[in-house]
């Protein structure tokens, strides 16, 4: 196996190895592309100061996400179809991440269920909440994911109608799936994938079919998935998820400081500055951008984190230097995944975590919490002059 030393490389291989309709599902934005490409050239942008002549022995990224012990401020970001990368993905990831001692989010638009990667792992992970328009359906998930004893709930809130991604419609990831031929024949190209889909029973939302009423099959999965989405989510009713939840909340897709304020009014207990990584709104500005200003506005009311363009250890501590107590990884942990399964997202894992250590170490940092401010240089037009 080739020596893996970046996260690119694990893209490759994702690329390699994943039937195409689905490693597309993965590195693609909304319309054209715009946000999810600034997303992670912004980071560029940010440099690090070196300095020299400190001892750097004794080093540690340790540190708190919500209050839990986290190994690096990196946690799993939530997403769909992770089951599709590989066979049993989500408990694949799930069971690197607990392994590794960094959070693990279940989407709600999961392959394997909230039971099945509860069965799978010895300790609590998180679970991310869409709030979808069927009433029963949700009390019922908020309860499963309290049954199974998840430490928080990630409330995404930019996903009340869906982004268009073109690659999607082309291949044929659509609701309901229709596959291109090329796809077809892509897929019988791709035997490591296919024989592990062979090997699981996992293989359609697990939290939804068998959960939502009616739904029992996917050609009733897919006619209840495409309605579901609420449009009418709004801050009443994150209020009322809250109260029905009791537990940590964060929320997900903050990308205003006047949203931000709003979070902190309901008592949310995190927020992700996060633009879905760049599949909602294109045109949006990166997150990163965004983070100062959040920042300046609830930074000492309330935890704030951030997603959307991380690739490797020196983004996350661009972002925690800026401020953020957190941080996610959305494709950088998919492509260690559809690369080589759990042990690919050690490796992913792995990767950052090496950067982010040798990084500290060369700005004269011991403790991932004395990242601040001064360990980064910020072009003065970061933010950019926008009326
Ligand atoms: C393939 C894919 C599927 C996603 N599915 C979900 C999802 O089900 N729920 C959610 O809240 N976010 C979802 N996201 C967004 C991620 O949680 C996260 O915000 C994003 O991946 C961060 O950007 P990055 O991939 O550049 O790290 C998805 C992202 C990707 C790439």
């Amino acid at each position: 196996m080739s020596v893996i030393t970046n996260i690119n490389d694990l893209k490759r291989q994702h690329k390699r190895r994943t039937p195409k309709m689905f490693y597309d599902y993965c590195e693609s934005g909304s319309w054209t592309e715009q946000t999810f490409r600034e997303n992670t050239s912004d980071f560029d942008q940010i440099r690090f100061r070196q300095r020299v002549a400190v001892d750097m022995e004794g080093r540690s990224t340790a540190t708190k996400m919500i209050g839990q012990d986290v190994a690096m401020p990196v946690a799993l970001a939530p997403v769909g179809l992770t089951g599709m990368q590989c066979a049993d993905g989500e408990i694949k990831a799930a069971k690197a991440a607990e392994k590794f001692g960094v959070p693990f989010t279940l989407s709600t638009m999961s392959v394997c269920s909230i039971e099945e990667v509860a069965k799978n792992t010895t300790k609590p992970f998180w679970f991310q909440l869409y709030v979808m328009r069927d009433q029963e359906f949700l009390e019922n998930i908020i309860q499963r994911a309290k049954d199974a004893k998840c430490s928080a709930l990630v409330l995404t809130l930019d996903l009340q109608i869906l982004g268009q991604r073109h690659k999607d419609l082309k291949n044929g990831l659509s609701v309901p799936i229709r596959p291109s031929i090329g796809n077809v024949l892509d897929l019988a190209t791709k035997w490591r994938w296919g024989l592990g889909m062979l090997g699981t029973k996992n293989k359609s939302f697990g939290n939804i079919v068998g959960h939502a009423r009616g739904v029992s099959n996917m050609g009733s999965l897919f006619t209840w998935t495409a309605e579901q989405f609420d449009p009418r989510l709004d801050w009443d009713k994150i209020a009322r998820i809250k109260e029905m939840w009791g537990g940590p909340l964060i929320l997900k897709g903050i990308m205003e400081p006047e949203d931000a304020l709003k979070a902190v009014g309901v008592g949310a207990d995190a927020i992700i500055v996060s633009n879905h990584g760049g599949r909602q709104l294109d045109g949006a500005l990166s997150s990163i951008r965004m983070l100062p200003a959040i920042m300046e506005a609830v930074g000492d009311q309330i935890e704030v984190h951030l997603d959307s363009g991380i690739r490797s250890g020196q983004d996350v501590l661009k972002a925690i230097s800026m401020g953020a107590k957190g941080t996610y990884i959305g494709r950088a942990f998919i492509h260690g995944l559809g690369a080589n399964g759990e042990q690919g997202v050690t490796q992913a894992l792995e990767v950052i975590h090496k950067e982010m250590d040798t990084t500290m170490a060369l700005c004269g940092r011991k403790h991932i919490e004395t990242m601040d401010r001064d360990t980064i240089l910020v072009p003065k037009n970061f933010a950019g002059d926008w009326a």
